[in-house]
Order: C-alpha cells, then structure tokens, then sequence
C-alpha cells in the first residue's frame, strides 16, 4: 500500500509547456496530465489534468504559485462521466471553455475525471455542461453510480492537499465549479467538505486520507435536492399540461443538433401532478427558512405564502436588473431564450416606468414545463437520476417514496436514503453536518425548467441562513446553461482573495 501512495506522489519538473491559441487569444501554461489521484481506480476517467499558466512563475501575473486559486471546473452532465479536460473551445459556447479563460486569468486550474451513471458503457446522450464526444469506456463495469462522483471529486482534492507544498497554486482556495448535474456535484463539494459518511467510498478507490473541503463552490444550474424536485416542479407547473423540450443529437462529426420535442401529458399522467404538488408545502415548511428582513418563509397548502412571494421576489429582481443594464440582451443575445427580451415581457407589471411586480401565471405560461410528471423520478425507472440511483447489479431505482408507491416497474427499489442523502447538498448545509464551503456563487437563468426555480432559492436562501456568504442570481432569460458569465466569476474570485 506504501509504494502504491508514493505513486499519488506530485513531481513538480514533470511538466510540458504548451500554448493553446483560440482566434486572438493566446495562453502558454504547464501541464501535468494523465496525474492518478487515487491508488486503486475503479475506471479509467478517474485522472487529473493540472495547469498552471506561465504567468505564475514569470511574476507577470497577479498571483504567485503559493497564492493563486485553484479553479476546478468539472464537465459533469446529465450525472454523465465527465472526463478531465484541457484548455480549448467550449462545446457548448463559441468561445474557450473555463480551463482556458481560467489559465489566461492567472488561475491554476485542476480538472479531474469522475464516474457518472453510464460508466462502463458507451452512449451518445448529450448533456449541458459535459463536454461531448466519447465520455466513457466499454469496460462493462457500472462504477459509476451515486455516490461516485462526489467521490471522485473528493479524492481529486484530498490529492491536490496531499501535495499541497508541490503543486502550484493555494490549497485553502480551491473553487469547484460545474453546470447543472455538475453543478449539482460542486455544490456536493461544497456541502460536505470531510464528511465521514463518504469514507468507505473513498476508501474503496484508495482516496488519500486528507482533508476535502473546499474554499468556493460556483454552481450553475445545479440539478439537485433530487428527492424534492419532484414535488418543487409541479409547484411550479401544476395545471401546465404541455411540455416543450429541446433535445440534444449527437451529429456524426461528433457536434450535436437541437431537436425540439412536445407534447401534452396524458390525463392520468396529468392527475399526478396536484398529488405532487400538495407535498411540496410540508418540504418547505420543515425547512424554517427566512427572508433577508427575518420574515418566514412558508407555504400555504395550497402552494401560495411568502416562500411563493419570496421566489418570484428573486425574478423581479432579475427582470429590473436586465431592464436596467440590457447585459443578457447586449452580452448574451445567442445564449437568451428565444422571445425572452425584456421589453417582450406583458406579465411584468410596470409602475412609473419601473418593473414593480410579475403576474406569476402569465410568467409560467411564458417559460413553459419542459418536463412531464413526475419530471425526476420516472415511474417507468427511465430518467437518468434513475440510473444515478442504480448500482452495479440493479440498473436504476427510485429516489422518492411517490414514485416507487406508483411505479410502473414491477419490483422496482427504492434507493438507500443514506445515499440519496449522500447526493445533496441541503441537508449538509441545513445542519451543518460537514464543513461546509464559507464561500458560494449560485446562478440559474430565469428561463431554465431542467428544475424548478424554488430548487435553487431554497439552496441560496439556506446557505445565507445558516452564515455562509452567497451570491446568487436568476439571469434574465437564460436557459439551462453555464459558464456564459466567467469574467464577472472571476472577478468574484478575485474579491474573495483580496
Ligand atoms: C441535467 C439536466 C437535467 O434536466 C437533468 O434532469 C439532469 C441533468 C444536465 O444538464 O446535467
């Protein structure tokens, strides 16, 4: 076992320089690739990539190797493998993706591969935030199943602690940073930063014995507090029986198409949304959540009271910040939802030229339900939290006491609560059961239905309630989407450092 962890052992000469250009932009940066983080490896994903630009060395840049964050953006999708990447563009963007923008802000920048729900197996689904083309190999192996990839994750930090005097960049400023499934797991990170309850796991793919906690989480549309979302979607869409959706197709030269996809939920379907919905307010209601003046947030049974007030507080807020800086018009005109300018807008309410209030039915109708009921946790054990929730014998489970009471799948399962627990950052944080991250930034557009708006509220309303230091915001008309704001991310980093 001794010599297998003086092979996790970092070797800082053991470089290449290389320069990555994409149009005008240029950066020059080390790299250490290929670097295992754990002794015993359940799948071939789990290495890590580590950069570090030039500029760190040379004394032009604005950190030195002892003080510069290391940014560990994940390529987490669709609870996906997600493989350790390098600078180059953005699949998803047209500019570079975070590891470049990272790198030629002075940034140190770990990526580490971690599991997801296909590993083992070769598939072509596509997710936001993942990074495409192959993610997994044919090893037949499904490793990668929760808890796995907060697992990986942690192991790929307990590393960069382990060689904390070697590598570059500052161990106590680690910020994780993920899109939607992979925001969810750095949100994951940044809840449960040295939890025990992950040991076994972590021991299990020989996982140095260092801490795990982090500095910073950025997520961007986190899909997570799985087990709640269900009941949080229909909340939101209850009585909205059409859905609208747009898939993603692998294109042969390894791109994607978006395909659209709609259609109206069956009557029975239909009849299981209000069930859902009425769960919703006793969720809320345990939580004991406050708003920024210490009123209560709570919910009628019937899904109004403040805690409803409070969410369409932070849409408001949005829709005036877009009004007054046009930024996602101006900035982000590729990226905003089809007809989402804000000026298009007839359920806003306007009072001396200034947006006072939102009519909350005619914004619902304008955003539309992408998912149909339940929209988490399939009856037919088909979504991909399905899967996550499987293992290597039982091919998915479900993750809610609804779903499994009205599975379609004979003999269905349902998931071990102290994993789905495993898989969410809020009880973490409600309890702080962990050491959770003192610093946080939270964005989900106001026009992404992957989840709904009240998942990611409850998440920044928890965070700023029990002390910890959040920035959050719902961008105006944006879809299920990240890194689309990473100067103003950085510049967010860069305060904390200051
Ligand atoms: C993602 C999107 C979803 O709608 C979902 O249910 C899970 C993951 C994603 O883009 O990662």
């Amino acid at each position: 076992m001794s010599n297998k962890i003086d092979e996790l052992r970092f070797d800082p000469a053991a470089y290449e320089t290389k320069v990555c250009t994409i149009g005008e932009r240029s950066v020059t940066y080390r790299a250490w690739e290929g670097l295992a983080y754990c002794t015993d490896p359940a799948d071939p994903i789990q290495r890590l990539n580590l950069f570090a630009p030039v500029c760190l060395f040379d004394g032009t840049g604005a950190y030195t190797p002892e003080t510069a964050p290391i940014f560990m953006p994940n390529t987490v999708g669709g609870y996906m493998p997600g493989p350790a990447d390098e600078p180059r563009l953005d699949p998803h963007g047209s500019g570079p993706n975070s590891v470049f923008c990272a790198l030629e802000h002075g940034y140190v920048v770990a990526s580490a591969g971690v599991r997801g729900r296909t590993s083992g197996k070769v598939t072509t689904e596509f997710f936001e935030g993942s990074v495409g083309g192959t993610v997994s190999e044919a090893t037949g192996r499904k490793v990668g199943r929760a808890p796995a990839f907060i697992v990986d994750y942690k192991a790929a930090i307990r590393y960069l602690r382990h060689n904390a005097d070697e590598i570059p960049g500052c161990v106590e400023r680690i910020v994780t940073n993920g899109t939607s499934a992979g925001g969810a797991l750095s949100s994951l990170a940044g809840a449960t930063g040295n939890a025990a309850e992950y040991e076994p796991y972590l021991a299990a793919i020989g996982a140095l014995v260092e801490r795990d906690d982090v500095w910073a989480a950025s997520c961007y549309c986190p899909i997570h507090n799985l087990e709640n979302a269900d009941a949080a979607y229909e909340w939101l869409f209850c009585g909205h029986d059409d859905w609208h959706r747009t898939k993603h197709q692998r294109t042969d030269d390894g791109g994607f198409v978006r395909v659209p996809d709609e259609g109206v939920m069956p009557a029975e379907q239909a009849a299981l949304s209000p069930q859902l919905k009425a769960l919703f307010p006793a969720y809320v209601n345990s939580l004991g959540l406050v708003a920024d003046d210490g009123g209560e947030l709570t919910m009628h049974a019937d899904g109004t009271g403040n805690f409803a007030k409070w969410v369409a507080q932070w849409v408001v807020a949005a829709a005036r910040r877009e009004f007054d800086t046009r930024d996602n018009e101006r900035n982000r005109a590729g990226l905003m939802v089809d007809g989402a300018q804000i000026d298009a807008q007839d359920y806003l309410q306007w009072k001396e030229g200034d947006i006072d209030g939102i009519d909350w039915e005619g914004f619902v109708t304008k955003i539309t339900r992408m998912k149909s009921t339940p929209a988490f946790d399939a009856l037919d054990l088909r979504s991909p939290e399905n899967e996550e929730f499987g293992d290597e014998l039982v091919d998915g489970r479900h993750f809610t006491v609804f779903s499994q009471e009205h599975s379609t799948v004979a003999d269905a399962e349902l998931a071990d609560p102290a994993i789905v627990r495993m898989m969410n950052p809020v009880p973490w944080i409600d309890e702080r059961a962990a050491d959770v991250a003192p610093h946080w930034r939270v964005r989900h557009g106001t026009f992404d239905r992957d989840t709904s708006l009240a998942i990611p509220v409850i998440l920044a309303t928890m965070l700023a309630n029990r002390g910890f230091d959040v920035d959050f915001a719902l961008p105006w008309g944006l879809p299920h989407s990240g890194d689309y704001d990473l100067p103003e991310l950085f510049e967010w980093i860069d305060g904390l450092c200051s």
